[in-house]
């Protein structure tokens, strides 16, 4: 459709509708659909892979080597290129810096035995951003772009895919706004950038939690289901008095009463009661839409495990805790995959969670997720890309 023309080394922007229908990706169409879009490609003079020590992996701070750009400019994305990871220059009046208009995405990539690229949900993570796009008035990027770039870019650094399990590739796709202007109104100028790094766990250990009462991350009508930068920068002070306090993340509560559990700090959050699994609905829109959280809670379902999408509050966690129907607490997330909570303290009293067995459902999934993302296992649910 919308190849260059042959020997052009020149890209044009024209080429590129606004908005392209998708009908989604999976594993059998990958290899078609990587050459339904001809990306230019500008290489590294040199790799920086020989300085890597992957064995060392601290997450999100080693990046590879190129990164896929598009630009949004008289209302069409035009420019796609992949280049060299680079810095960018910025106006310092650019929109985004003063009023915040800026999205994100994540997601991995996994290297199986035979060395074949496995991306997880990526389709999953484009729609996702599309309905942030729309929440903080920014253009939708259309599926098709923000699949082949993450196709192509991730190919084209295919050495940079960790393999073993517990090491991937965790993809950044995210979208600015590039208007240089100080009144508030949205930006007509936007970059998306997808670039990715090697990674080991974002949690090496069991996490512990604190329930925050005071602070507040997200009300109705706000924007806490869109994966947006604000929603990170005010997590960042309460955070911060609760790692003081020693404990790793907090438990957010619902805005209003502080009574309801919403989810943890860069991860959904489930329980175990009695052997049903308990988390948040998303419809008040508070919530983050987790891939991960949606992935667990399908398994489940294959499993015949009974799930509750509803609020649990904070008396109900603390009864269950205390009569012994509490079985295990974990969050679910891209970077922090299936996070155990160890201790979750509520109104300042510490709560140890009780130890779990192999047969513990979160171990379960685990396996099950894992088993799946590095291809060593049947994905019914078609939620494999490969390259
Ligand atoms: C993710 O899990 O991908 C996240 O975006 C959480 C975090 C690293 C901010």
């Amino acid at each position: 459709m919308w190849k260059r023309s042959p020997g052009s080394q020149d890209f044009n922007p024209a080429q590129y509708p606004k908005i392209i229908p998708f009908t989604g990706y999976s594993a059998s169409d990958t290899k078609k659909m990587k050459t339904s879009l001809a990306i230019p490609v500008k290489k590294i003079a040199k790799s920086k892979l020989p300085e890597i020590n992957f064995s060392n992996l601290a997450f999100g701070k080693v990046i590879s080597d190129h990164m896929f750009v598009a630009d949004y400019v008289n209302g069409e994305w035009t420019d796609l290129r992949i280049e060299p990871y680079a810095s960018l220059q910025l106006d310092p009046a650019n929109a985004a810096l003063h009023y915040g208009q800026s999205i994100f995405e994540g997601m991995k990539a996994y290297k199986n035995e035979k060395g074949e690229i496995l991306i997880f949900r990526g389709d999953a993570n484009a729609r996702r951003m599309n309905e942030s796009a729309a929440r903080m008035c920014m253009p939708e990027i259309p599926e098709e772009i923000f699949m082949e770039g993450l196709l192509q870019l991730v190919d084209l650094d295919r050495n940079w895919v960790p393999t073993g399990k517990g090491s991937s590739l965790y993809i950044r796709p995210f979208m600015f706004a590039m208007d240089n202007y100080i009144g508030v109104k949205p930006s007509d100028t936007y970059k998306f950038i997808i670039f990715t790094c090697p990674v080991g766990a974002y949690y090496s250990k069991p996490v512990n939690v604190k329930v925050e009462t005071k602070w507040t991350r997200a009300t109705e009508g706000g924007t806490g289901a869109a994966k947006t930068a604000g929603n990170y920068a005010a997590s960042l002070y309460p955070a911060l008095q609760a790692q003081k306090a020693g404990y790793d993340q907090l438990l957010w509560t619902d805005g209003k009463s502080h009574s309801k559990i919403e989810e943890s700090g860069t991860m959904n959050v489930m329980f175990d009661i009695n052997g049903t699994l308990v988390t948040a609905p998303t419809h008040t829109g508070t919530i983050l839409k987790g891939i991960t959280r949606d992935s667990v809670l399908q398994l489940a379902k294959d499993w015949g495990k009974p799930v509750e999408e509803r609020f649990l509050t904070v008396s109900e966690l603390v009864e269950a805790i205390e009569n012994g129907t509490l079985k295990e607490a974990f969050g679910t997330g891209t970077a922090a995959t299936i996070a155990h909570i160890a201790k979750i303290n509520i109104e300042g009293k510490d709560y140890t969670m009780p130890s779990k067995g192999p047969e513990a459902f979160s171990h379960k999934v685990l396996a099950e997720l894992d088993g799946i993302k590095y291809g060593e296992i049947e994905d019914p649910h078609h939620w494999i890309v490969k390259i």
